[in-house]
């Protein structure tokens, strides 16, 4: 079964209250590296999609401005109270907003970024192709996901589980090589991250030339999704 936003938001209902204590210390090395090979100069304005409860917003500069935005409205309560605890309202913006069809105008954005989320987005290249629309052309898209394992049991399990993917709200099977094909990332670096490097940092430069829907074959990207 497919995932769409009902099954998305009702699952992030389940997770938001028990979310740090599941996924914030065993996701933590991967976000972190995120931030750091984003690069941050002054006055840069980053947009983070699927922002969850917030958690990598303390690890961002003090002097880069930052827009969040979630499908969830449990999980985004949970950043905004971490924005007020720490007292970081003035630079980040939380807004309620699907990843795959944002209101923002285009190039709006130095630096785009996808923590944990294009297993979980309905169809994740519409979700790459937004990030790459809104972000300024030549600028950079950060994916860090779980990709399907190469290894012959993991990858068996992954299969396994694939048909629960309505029911856990993210994909176990995901390949790393259809994702590369359909969205024509332009690639600068992949690095393997968190607990046996079974995560992948992606970084990739938006394009100068074309919108990435050019780039992109959706309608055959979506006839896969369904
Ligand atoms: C696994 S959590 C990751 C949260 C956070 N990035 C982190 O590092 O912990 C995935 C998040 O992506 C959100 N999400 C999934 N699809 C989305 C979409 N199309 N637009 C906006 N948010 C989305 C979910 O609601 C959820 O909060």
């Amino acid at each position: 079964m497919t995932l769409d936003i009902e099954a998305i938001r009702k699952s992030y209902k389940r997770y938001a209250a028990g979310y740090d204590l599941l996924f914030g210390g065993v996701f933590h090395a991967g976000r972190t590296t995120l931030v750091q090979r984003m690069d941050l100069q002054p006055g840069d304005r980053v947009l983070e999609v699927g922002v969850g409860t917030g958690l990598s917003l303390p690890m961002y500069p003090a002097d880069v401005e930052i827009v969040g935005i979630d499908l969830s409205p449990e999980m985004l309560e949970r950043a905004e109270r971490r924005c007020r605890r720490l007292g970081m309202q003035s630079r980040v913006r939380l807004e309620l907003m699907d990843a795959e069809d944002m209101s923002f105008d285009d190039a709006s954005f130095d630096k785009v970024a996808a923590m944990y989320v294009a297993t979980v987005s309905p169809r994740p290249a519409r979700l790459i192709e937004e990030m790459g629309r809104v972000c300024k052309p030549g600028g950079d898209l950060f994916i860090l996901n779980h990709f399907s394992s190469a290894n012959p049991v993991l990858g068996g399990i992954e299969r396994l589980l694939a048909p629960l993917s309505r029911r856990l709200g993210w994909r176990p099977d995901f390949s790393l090589e259809e994702f590369l094909w359909e969205t024509r990332l332009d690639l600068v670096e992949r690095i393997p991250v968190n607990l046996f490097g079974y995560w992948m940092l992606l970084h990739a430069r938006n394009r100068m030339d074309m919108p990435m829907s050019m780039a992109a074959p959706l309608s055959q990207t979506a006839a896969r999704a369904e």
